[in-house]
């Protein structure tokens, strides 16, 4: 096989590096309610609460104990030893674990729990610590102007122009750890079919849209993803 490759990874492919799914019984939403937290109308309504959300979340991030497991290692040697074409990984994870496995090539489309978005100014800087209603803009130094630089429902994913151009220029695609619920992400297999691309599921159980693919692999991400990606690069 030949040409360019999109991966586009979801939570299940950090599950197994300890931090929670969203639509799993154990997951993120069998605990808070999306209106409740993760929507402009609710940083609106109470932008406390949603602070604590994402504190809470980027602190779990931050546990020495997360680390990529071997999935993210996985894609991050396909990435490096390639030679078809490019592989440009979509992620809808705004955890960073992709980017601690060596991968270069990300597009984080729902955006990154480690940066901070500055309301007043636009500018993204790099956050660590926890945020709170009155935050300092490290740039403009407007106080109480940061939001987490995540998309919220309602709100447009990043990117997304850059993600169909390259998706409609593949050659195979391949989801990894989503349950495929959750537009414009769940759209992308379809527009891969489009282009002629091959299009390959990798994901505990079947998702939503598991009939749109031509391949597969059920399992858990750690142990299905090196085999896969093992055999792409035709060394097993
Ligand atoms: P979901 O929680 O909806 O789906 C996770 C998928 O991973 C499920 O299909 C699980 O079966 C699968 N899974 C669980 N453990 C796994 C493992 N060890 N190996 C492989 N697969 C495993 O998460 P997403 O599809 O990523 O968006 O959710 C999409 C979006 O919905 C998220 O980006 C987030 C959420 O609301 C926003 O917050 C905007
Ligand atoms: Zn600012």
């Amino acid at each position: 096989m030949t040409g360019s490759i999109v991966i586009l990874t979801g939570a299940g492919i950090s599950k197994e590096s300890g931090l929670s799914t969203f639509r799993d019984p154990d997951g993120i939403w069998a605990q808070v309610r999306i209106e409740d937290v993760a929507t402009p109308q609710a940083f609106v309504r109470d932008e406390e609460r949603v602070h604590a959300f994402y504190n809470a979340r980027r602190k779990a991030l931050l546990d020495p104990a997360i680390a990529p497991n071997d999935a993210h290692v996985a894609l991050a040697i396909l990435e490096s030893n390639w030679q078809g074409g490019e592989v440009t990984l979509v992620t809808q994870n705004v955890d960073d674990l992709h980017e601690r496995a060596g991968s270069q090539n990300i597009i984080h489309i729902h955006g990154e729990l480690l940066k901070a978005r500055c309301m007043a100014c636009r500018a993204v800087a790099e956050i660590r610590g926890d945020m709170t209603p009155v935050s300092r803009c490290p740039v403009c130094q407007e106080r109480g102007s940061l939001r987490p630089h995540v998309v919220w429902f309602g709100e447009e994913p990043m990117q997304m122009d850059e993600v169909h151009g390259k998706v409609s220029a593949c050659a195979l695609f391949v989801s990894i750890g989503t349950s495929g619920n959750v537009y414009p992400a769940a759209g992308l297999v379809e527009i891969a079919r489009e282009a002629g691309a091959r299009t390959v599921e990798l994901n505990l159980e079947p998702s939503a849209g598991a009939s749109l693919f031509d391949e597969t692999r059920y399992g858990k991400a750690s142990e299905i993803v090196p085999v896969f990606v093992a055999r792409i690069l035709g060394v097993a």
